[in-house]
Formats: structure tokens, sequence, C-alpha cells
């Protein structure tokens, strides 16, 4: 049981989004997707659910527990999603109805997967979710509304909904970008205590290093549409092949550690989609870069069973 990308690629029009993207996550592991912001990583993720929007164009292979996802549609794609993989977003605002309590929205979900049991056993189960994701005074949360909440709970009420229909994999994109550093670390906490209760694989998408070490097994680094480096995340911390992952490493403060200090950054920032530079898409920002890595994209490489996308990587 896995969830596969393979040579994803995503484009607007003759621009491609992704290039090629790649993933893969065990049912019961975590993995991270981890870079800058535009290299791709959301569209990646909203990939996995068919839920791109329709301009765009998506070719290569998503897989989940053998079933070819960019196929389904119809009856089918609606039970996949919140059966199969649900998806937690950065904003839980824009997961949640405003105008509706949130046990009743979460009772909603419930139905509309073919809950069928009583109206008393439905708020029972939704109790049940809110305890589960520890929102304190769970009964007494069923009847509020979002803006009664704070972010921090509103995110459990989000993860609660994601997990109503007992999904094998759930897709986390910047779940707590949007939260306080100590309640950051909190939400971190419940998905990888879910993770491992439920045996759920966990893609968290993230553009901060500082939160994966602890987080996941796995690292998926992307670049400007590029997966450029993968492999397990005590390795990648240890020694990280691509030049971008050592900049990312360096550049991120971590979550545990003491207030946040300036931490030299990568210089420059990641190239629009339609401006991607020839040749390596790193290569401007890179302190390695040599003439070949102007003219040509590397190929990915496997170095001592890891992969990297790079001519001159580290090791
Ligand atoms: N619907 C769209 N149409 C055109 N460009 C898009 C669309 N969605 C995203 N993009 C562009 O694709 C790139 C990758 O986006 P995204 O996956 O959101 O990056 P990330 O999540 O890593 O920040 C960005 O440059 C973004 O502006
Ligand atoms: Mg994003």
């Amino acid at each position: 049981m896995s969830l596969k990308v393979n040579a994803l690629s995503i484009s607007a029009g003759n621009v491609k989004l992704v290039v090629e993207g790649e993933l893969f996550c065990k049912k019961g592991e975590r993995v991270a997707v981890v870079g800058e912001s535009g290299s791709g990583k959301s569209l990646t993720g909203l990939s996995i659910l068919k839920l791109l929007p329709e301009n765009l164009k998506v070719e290569g292979k998503v897989e989940v527990d053998g079933t070819d996802v960019l196929k389904l549609k119809g009856e089918e794609l609606r039970r996949f999603r919140w059966e199969k993989v649900s998806m937690v977003f950065q904003d839980p605002s824009s997961s949640l109805n405003p105008l509706m309590r949130v046990g009743e929205q979460v009772a909603e979900a419930l139905l509309f997967h073919g809950f069928k049991e009583t109206e008393k056993e439905l708020k029972e189960k939704v109790v049940e979710l809110f305890k589960l994701v520890q929102i304190p005074e769970a009964e007494k949360r069923f009847d509020a509304y979002p803006h009664h909440l704070s972010g921090g709970l509103k995110q459990r009420v989000a993860i609660a909904m994601a997990l109503a229909c007992s999904p094998n994999y759930l897709i986390a994109d910047e779940p707590t970008t949007a939260l306080d550093v100590t309640v950051q670390k909190r939400i971190l906490e419940l998905l990888l205590e879910l993770s491992k209760s439920r045996k759920m694989g966990t893609v968290l998408i993230t553009h901060d290093m500082g939160v994966v070490e602890e987080f996941a097994e796995k690292i998926f680094v992307m670049y400007a549409g590029y997966t450029v480096e993968e492999g397990e995340t005590e390795e990648i911390f240890k020694t990280p092949l691509h030049p971008y992952t050592e900049g990312l490493i360096k550049s991120s403060p971590k979550l545990t550690g003491k207030p946040k200090r300036k931490l030299p950054a990568i210089p420059g920032s990641v190239p629009e989609p339609s401006e991607r530079p020839e040749g390596c898409p790193f290569h401007p920002r890179c302190r390695k870069a040599k003439e070949v890595c102007r003219r040509e994209v590397p190929p990915t490489v496997e170095v001592e069973g890891r992969k990297v996308r790079c001519f001159f990587p580290n090791y």
C-alpha cells in the first residue's frame, strides 16, 4: 500500500509549473515535501486528490494503493477523496463554512460519505473525532461557529473533518504556517501522533526545513518545479547531497531552538515558471555551478541509494 507520484508534469498553456515531480509514501509513513514558495509543492499535493484547477494540464502518474488517480471521475473520485486520501490546508478557514456550526460540518461530511446510524450516534461520532484531535470541551464545541474558535482550534476541526472517513493518507499543505509558533508545534505533534496511531501515510508540505526533522522519515526537496533530492530525513540532514538542500538546512531556524536568529539564507529567489533559466534551474543561485549546469538540466542520479538531481552533488 503506497502513494506514488512519478514524472508529474503540470502546465498552464505552454508554461510548465511542475516539470518533474516525484513522491512516494507508504501507508503509515511520514514524508515531507520541502522547498521555497513557488517550487510546485501545493500543485503536487493537489494532484494527488485530482483537485487541480481545470485549466491546468497534468501528465505523469499518480497512483494511490493501486488506483490510477488521474483517471478517476464522478462518484468514484468523490469517494476516493476523504475515504482514501484527504487534505488539510494552510488556512483552516478555507476548509470550513463560516455560516455553519463546526460540529454540523463534520457531521455533514460523515453523512455525505454514507454514515447511516442515528442522529445521536452521528453526534457522538463527531465528538469522538473532536476528542481525537484533542479539542478541549469537545461536546461544547459542537455548536460553535468557526469564528468562535482560535486558529489552532479551527485547524483541529479541519483535521477532524479530514479524518472523518479514516483515509489511508493525509496531505497537509503548510498546516501550521498561519499559526503561532507554540500552536504550530502542537498541531505537528498531533499530526505525528495521528499518523502513527491510525497508520496513516502523511505527506507534510512545508517551506520550513526546521519542522521536518522531527516529523518526517523521508524528505522530497522541490525546487522550481523539479524534485531535486529525496532520501531519509536523517541522511539528508547529515549530508545533504544537493546544494539547494544544504542551503535550506543552513537557513532554517529550528522549532525547538532558541529565539529565531537571522541565518544565512540562499541568495536570490525561486524563478517564475515562465522565467526558469536554461540548464539546472538552481544554477543562478548555486555556489557550485559550472558551465554544464548553465547548459543542461541535470538528470536524477543515485548516490548510495539516495536520489539527487545535480551534476556535482556533495558527497
Ligand atoms: N492555476 C495556476 N495557473 C498558473 N500558475 C499557477 C497556478 N497555480 C500555481 N501557479 C504557479 O505555479 C508555481 C508553483 O505553485 P505552487 O505549487 O503553489 O508552489 P508552492 O506550493 O511550492 O509555493 C508558482 O509559480 C505559481 O505561481
Ligand atoms: Mg504552497
